[in-house]
């Protein structure tokens, strides 16, 4: 604990010194989450650190979370310098869905308004018409129908199928997926459930259809803890990453938070749904990042601006 507090300390003189400010994610490690906090940062969900980023002052962004939070940073905001404490942090969705093969799909299909999920990279954003997060999803494709718009989804099928079963919109669909929340299982949920009849079921649309069908809200990583601070509710069963937990229970500290089932619950892994590459951020990162200059997000300019469209088409939306 002191070296973890000196690390804290050293991290806080360095975001000072160097006019800087740290966007955190609410799956990262808590210590991160807290010097964000007590920094003058920011803990959020992808929409709110998008727009965090591009408002804040400070010349340097430092953005713990995974590659595409850094890079919408970036196209947001190209004058400021924008590290990550560690670069290979990506997700699997922006894995699952390499721009060409993207491409490829869009061309077949130019009759559909493209939308993509946050979790792409910036060559995917580039060919998109709107980029949306799951705080928005639904917002942005109810009013692309209302507008008799079909839509290309890409790339989180689960979060697709959710939104096409809320609106009716016409959706084609890439097919990936997010490892961590397609972990959770529908049966073994309901057997929790059973177990704890009065809890409030959270959960994150990148969640398996099974899950999010038993839900009581579903929504971002901040509307699911929104909920927690809200609801009369004293237990809840959270489907979500559990890093999102540390924030849960600093700001609802007397209620009960239990994790949802995952396929890899066993007697030696009570908590699988936490994502490897939200753990690849640490302290020590967000001190080399600033101490040594690593970890430095650029996007090539002509990709950079059209993918700042899609970005800025829904910030303006959701003003
Ligand atoms: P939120 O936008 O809800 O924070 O989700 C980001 C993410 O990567 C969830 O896995
Ligand atoms: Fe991607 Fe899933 Fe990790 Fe979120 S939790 S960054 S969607 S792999």
């Amino acid at each position: 604990p002191a070296q973890r507090e000196e690390r804290k300390a050293r991290a806080a003189a360095l975001l000072k010194q160097h006019d800087a400010v740290l966007v955190a994610h609410y799956y990262v490690d808590g210590d991160l989450q807290d010097l964000a906090l007590e920094t003058g940062g920011c803990v959020a969900d992808s929409l709110e650190m998008a727009r965090f980023g591009r408002d804040h002052h400070s010349k340097t962004l430092v953005v713990a979370g995974v590659r595409f939070m850094g890079e919408s940073a970036k196209i947001l905001s190209p004058d400021k310098r924008v590290l990550m404490p560690d670069l290979d942090a990506t997700c699997s969705l922006d894995l699952g869905c390499p721009p060409d093969d993207f491409a490829r799909f869009c061309d077949a299909h130019p009759d559909r308004k493209v939308v993509v999920y946050a979790n792409t990279s910036a060559a995917v954003k580039a060919r998109a018409d709107w980029m949306v997060t799951s705080s928005c999803a639904l917002a942005i494709v109810e009013h692309l129908k209302s507008q008799g718009e079909k839509i290309l989804w890409a790339p989180d099928r689960h979060l697709g199928h959710y939104i096409q079963e809320q609106t009716g919109a016409d959706m084609l669909m890439w097919k990936g997926e997010c490892i961590v929340h397609d972990e959770f299982k529908g049966i073994e949920l309901e057997l929790m459930r059973k177990e704890h009849p009065d809890a409030l079921v959270l959960v994150h649309p990148e969640s398996p259809r099974s899950v999010v069908a038993q839900a009581d809200v579903v929504g971002s990583t901040s509307q699911l803890l929104k909920a927690v601070i809200d609801g009369p509710e004293q237990t809840f069963i959270v489907a979500t990453d559990n890093g999102i937990l540390h924030r849960m229970r600093q700001l609802a500290p007397t209620k009960t938070l239990l994790e949802a089932p995952t396929a890899g619950n066993s007697a030696t892994c009570k908590s699988c749904a936490h994502c490897p590459w939200m753990a690849m951020n640490a302290l020590q990162g967000v001190i080399n990042c600033l101490e040594q200059g690593y970890g430095e997000i650029n996007v090539a300019e002509p990709v950079r601006t059209q993918a700042a469209g899609c970005i800025e088409r829904m910030l303006d939306f959701v003003a």
